[in-house]
């Protein structure tokens, strides 16, 4: 049986896959195979997508793809998954592996494979992610292409030289973390100033999500819509001196460049 997209891992990211895949109609559930040998995790997609096609990882033999693979397994079991997309014919992947580089994936599927490597991050489990991919050496424009239209069902899907991308793992890959200790902070401080927690949740979540919304429309720098709030003497500038005072923006320098070293190192 030869599917148009073989889903090899069905965790977090390759149901958030198949869900933004799905309801974009790129594809339908007959269109997808996925592979994944926990049990309770086929059980769960089941319940899902009724008509997906689920296979257990040992009788991955029994169905190939036309098309190619999505690669959503952990690090540890990527290069061993590739050795059997390559044992049953598979020549193109695109893998979501954190820091796996293409080069690895190519020697694990066999001569002449393709590998687009892709670092989407969480907000795509509701179709609001943000992904970078790279070509692995066998990628052609027609690849990117189809990996692109791939990670777009969801998010954004920027391309960008395969050198950058533990700089994308350690700021947007990570970035939903940082944001979510943003909130945490901000939260406990609306509590520390007298604020029922639920009303501080509230006020912070629509902050974030307004001010992202403001962000996102593109007109304006980051800088001049926080120059559009400082009035010269006024609260914001009193709070925005504090958070200088703390070496907010370099701690996020420092953090950013901290994730991308971890990534840079994974698989060395
Ligand atoms: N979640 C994110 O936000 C995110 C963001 C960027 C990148 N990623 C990358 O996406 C990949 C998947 O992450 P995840 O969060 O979705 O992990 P996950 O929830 O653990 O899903 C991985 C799934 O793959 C299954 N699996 C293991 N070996 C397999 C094999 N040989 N063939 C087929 N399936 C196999 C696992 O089964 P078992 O549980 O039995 O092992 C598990 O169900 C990781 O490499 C991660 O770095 C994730």
């Amino acid at each position: 049986m030869a599917v148009k997209l073989l889903v090899v891992g069905g965790g977090k990211m390759g149901q958030a896959l198949i869900t933004g895949l799905l309801s974009s109609k790129w594809a339908d559930p007959d269109d997808l195979g996925v592979i994944e040998p926990n049990e309770a995790r086929r059980t769960q997609l089941a319940a899902a997508f009724p008509e997906l096609c689920l296979f257990d990882a040992p009788l991955a033999d029994s169905v190939s793809s036309d098309g190619g693979a999505l690669l959503a397994v952990k690090p540890d079991a990527a290069e061993g998954a590739c050795r059997v997309l390559g044992a049953i014919g598979v020549k193109r992947v695109v893998s979501v592996v954190a820091g796996m580089p293409t080069a690895r994936l190519e020697v694990a599927l066999g001569d002449g494979s393709i590998v687009i490597r892709a670092m989407p991050n969480t907000p795509a489990l509701i179709g609001k992610g943000v992904t970078a991919i790279s070509g692995g050496e066998m990628a052609t424009s027609a690849d990117l292409a189809w990996a692109e239209e791939i990670l777009s069902a969801v998010g954004t899907v920027v391309r960008l030289p395969e050198r950058h991308l533990d700089a994308v793992t350690g700021l947007s890959g990570s970035g939903p973390a940082y944001v979510f200790l943003v909130a945490e902070a901000l939260i406990e401080a609306g509590v520390l100033s007298g604020l029922d927690r639920e009303v501080s949740r509230t006020l912070v979540t629509e902050t974030l999500v307004g001010s992202a919304a403001l962000l996102a429309q593109g007109d304006a720098s980051p800088e001049s819509l926080r120059a559009a709030v400082t009035s010269p003497g006024g609260t914001t500038a009193a709070g925005l001196r504090a958070l200088e005072a703390r070496a907010v923006r370099s701690a996020f320098m420092e953090a950013v460049a901290a994730a991308a070293e971890r990534s840079r190192n994974l698989h060395r």
